[in-house]
């Protein structure tokens, strides 16, 4: 939606309540704006590989975009210069900004000079594992184009994403997404029917690079050679199951191709690093199940947990129930490309 500061509905979907600035008239020019949603997503399993020679590991994951958004304003002005504002402390506001890295390569490759403000409402958790400052970035970079009237090259958008960061390239694909390479290397698969889905966002972030780290520490000598290509196979065979009609699931029942995926023995590696050192995290996760989740999982590196739910009904349930229990639990559901891209402007 392109507009007038404040013309937008647009809202974050956490309970946090950010209040905003109006963007400041600049040069008695009012900026333009654009406000986009900028969504979350979750790991539906991820395998660490070997280390690798620029000192990222090699990895192979499914992403699936979520309905849990943070907001993005982007307005551009007469001038130069980016400015990122979020009343969030945790969020920095200079050259280190996800959103001003993006933006600043951005103006560079569409060789355009203006003023670029992004406002940012931030409602994901910070190092929550959910992609949020990756997200977030890739949401300024849309409504920089939008803004503007300008748009890069699908080539050009995906280069520099990944420059900015791994978890960036899925978010301007959406939906389920399988990823390789450091995880920028992504493919769409085939779009599965939304799941109910309970977010956990514990207190505590985890850095991702030290999880990455912790994994070398315990895990390099005694991992063995075909742990990509075990998680390479679960997905082959699900990938020629779903394709081929063949009776599936429990008792030859098809259910849901989601949970398929996920009980395709997919499991995130990052738990056996991050769980013992966070018991809360463990905690939540055990807490997810016995609520009724399908399956519960670390997101990522965490600290967010999901769990998906067979129906809206049982995910509201369990929200009450893990709140109850003194758990940050939200209600949301897994977003379809489709969904993702009609719902991430306005
Ligand atoms: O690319 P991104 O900024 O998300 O990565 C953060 C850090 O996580 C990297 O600096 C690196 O230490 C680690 N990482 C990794 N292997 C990956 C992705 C990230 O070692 N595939």
């Amino acid at each position: 939606m392109v507009g007038r500061p404040g013309a937008s509905g647009a809202r974050c979907s956490g309970t946090r309540n950010t209040r905003r600035k109006a963007a400041p008239k600049i040069y008695n020019h009012p900026p333009v704006t654009v406000t986009v949603r900028s969504f979350a997503k979750i790991n539906l399993g991820l395998r660490i590989g070997a280390p690798r020679e620029d000192g990222f590991h090699e990895l192979l994951t499914v992403y699936q975009t979520i309905g849990l958004h943070d907001v993005i304003r982007v307005g551009v002005g007469l001038g130069k210069g980016i400015e990122v504002r979020c009343e969030d402390p945790r969020v920095p506001r200079d050259g280190s900004n996800t959103c001003y890295r993006i933006v600043e390569r951005a103006m560079a490759a569409l060789r355009t000079k203006r003023r670029v403000i992004i406002e940012i409402d931030k409602c994901l958790p910070v190092q929550g594992g959910l992609g949020g400052a990756s997200s977030n970035a890739v949401a300024a970079l849309l409504g920089l184009e939008r803004v503007l009237g300008k748009s890069l090259p699908a080539e050009e958008r995906l280069r520099i994403a990944a420059e900015v960061g791994s978890d960036l390239p899925l978010f301007l694909v959406g939906g389920t997404v399988l990823g390789v390479g450091r995880g920028e290397l992504v493919y769409g698969l085939a779009d599965l029917p939304g799941m109910a889905c309970v977010v956990v966002t514990p207190e505590v972030g985890v850095s991702t690079a030290e999880a990455f780290a912790e994994w070398d520490r315990q895990l390099t000598v005694s991992m063995p050679s075909d742990r990509m290509s075990g998680l390479g196979r679960g997905l082959s065979v699900w990938l020629s199951a779903s394709y081929s009609g063949a009776p599936r699931g429990e008792r030859g029942r098809a259910e849901n191709p989601l949970l398929e995926l996920v009980r395709a023995g997919i499991k995130n590696d990052f738990e056996q690093v991050v769980l013992p050192v966070y018991p809360e995290l463990s905690e939540g996760k055990t807490a997810l199940e016995r609520a009724g989740a399908k399956y519960a999982s670390l997101s990522g590196s965490g600290s967010s947990l999901y769990g998906l739910f067979a129906s809206k009904e049982e995910a509201s349930r369990a929200v009450s129930a893990l709140r109850k229990q003194g758990l940050a639990a939200q209600v949301t559901a897994t977003l379809t490309r489709r969904e993702y891209w009609k719902r991430i402007i306005g």
